[in-house]
């Protein structure tokens, strides 16, 4: 790509930083954005909105995979960070720390059933690599069972879990431990688990880069029965359903399951300063008894991290946040609903919660729909592993008025994509 054809006409910051972007950093996608009609450099930042540093204001509905459900920049979440550095910074990892004990304390006391110790990591996919070597531990079994269309990170273990065609590239899978399964599939988790040789099952819970599919009603808590029956654990990945985010503080909630393990991140940092955990119960952790150091690293579980963390949960627990998230679910259903009788390009409505998922009449409709709504000032994703379908994720406090303003701007784009014929 000729760069400096599609930056012509942008201020010369922006094509200050696209250009060392393209050279030093990421030179495939910012040609893949910049190709796509999405030359996002994100400046200011607030709230659910964010502002592209040549001044374009777009309603965040990506969040960074909910990164942001509590907003950009919360004033508490801000107010915390603030006041833990005037006295604290990482901490050191190999002792306890208040911080990092209150986390714990709250999360074992926030989390379904049974779950008690957690390890903290920096990333998602940590934490996944570490409920995979949990999982192993306790059953000693390895073999590990996912959805095919399952993502849980790009390193590691957890990057060989799900679809691993990134970690193929990389020579970095490992086809004889990890199996996977179509999604709403039980009879495929059956014949799965039969073996008898299965460690865990991981599962997001909504499958976030398949483009949110609702299971069934009966489909989780069929693999939760199937899991106690062949001695394999549940682990439920809610990196990106956790937190408030379907209405309940976790997407498993809904199903009455109590998982084995549970993965929690994105969120829980407030977007503010990177924390990750893994819940576990206290037999799948009882290697923390006896091994205190078989999982060790330097950031995870910093406790700036910890203090944030431990305001972001107690922020996403409160009553009156889950209610707002159901109540205005119903009323974008409502308006979705209605956008899909007018517009023949929007053929479906994923959603539980503010987990949604818009189905196109194009196997590339969404990537259409992505940049028809950026340019109306919408800044939403399309999913990774389904191109028909645009990832639809308001944040935990949106209130009437953002979601009306959505519809809008929704309405318009819609009918710009329908225009292109
Ligand atoms: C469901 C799910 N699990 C795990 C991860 C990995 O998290 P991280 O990017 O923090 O490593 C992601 C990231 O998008 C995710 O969506």
């Amino acid at each position: 790509m000729e760069l400096s054809e599609h930056i012509a006409g942008m201020s010369e910051r922006k094509q200050h930083t696209l250009r060392r972007a393209h050279e030093y950093l990421m030179p495939n996608r910012v040609e893949t954005w910049l190709g796509a009609g999405i030359p996002l450099v994100i400046g200011r930042r607030e709230g659910y909105r964010i502002w592209d540093v040549d001044g374009h204001e777009l309603l965040d509905l990506h969040l960074n995979g909910g990164t942001y459900n509590l907003g950009h920049r919360h004033p508490a979440l801000l107010e915390t960070l603030r006041a833990g550095l005037e006295e604290l910074d990482v901490g050191n990892h190999h002792f306890p720390s208040e911080a990092r004990a209150a986390l714990a304390e709250q999360l074992a006391q926030r989390t379904p059933g049974d779950l008690h110790y957690s390890v903290f990591t920096a990333s998602g996919t940590e934490a996944n690599d570490v409920a995979i070597r949990s999982a192993r531990h306790a059953t000693g079994r390895r073999k590990i069972v996912t959805l095919d269309a399952g993502f849980h990170g790009t390193a590691g273990l957890a990057g060989a879990a799900g679809r691993d065609d990134t970690a193929r590239y990389f020579h970095s899978d490992y086809p004889t431990e990890f199996a996977t399964v179509p999604f709403d599939d039980l009879g495929a988790i059956e014949k799965a688990l039969a073996g008898g040789d299965v460690a865990a099952v991981l599962l997001e819970t909504i499958p976030a880069t398949y483009g949110f599919p609702i299971p069934s009603p009966d489909y989780l808590p069929g693999v939760k029965a199937l899991c106690e029956q062949h001695g394999t654990l549940y682990v439920a990945d809610e990196v990106q359903t956790g937190l408030g985010r379907t209405g309940q503080l976790w997407a498993v909630e809904a199903y009455g399951i109590e998982p084995d393990i549970l993965i929690t991140g994105k969120g829980l940092s407030g977007g503010l300063y990177p924390v990750s955990a893994v819940v576990m119960t206290r037999e799948v952790g009882a290697w923390l008894v006896e091994k205190g150091w078989g999982y060790v690293s330097t950031f995870g579980g910093a406790e700036l991290g910890c203090l944030v963390g431990a305001r972001a949960l107690e922020l996403c627990s409160q009553p009156d946040a889950l209610a707002n998230a159901t109540a205005m679910s119903a009323l974008l259903g409502r308006g979705l609903d209605a956008l899909r009788s007018r517009h023949p390009f929007l053929v479906g409505v994923r959603r539980q919660g503010l987990v949604m998922g818009l189905e196109t009449d194009h196997p590339m409709g969404a990537v259409r729909l992505s940049r028809a709504l950026y340019a109306r000032g919408v800044w939403a994703m399309f999913a990774g592993f389904d191109l028909s379908v645009l990832q639809w994720k308001p944040g935990l406090l949106v209130d009437e008025a953002y979601c009306t303003d959505l519809l809008e701007r929704l309405d318009a784009a819609l009918g710009d994509v329908e225009n292109e014929g």
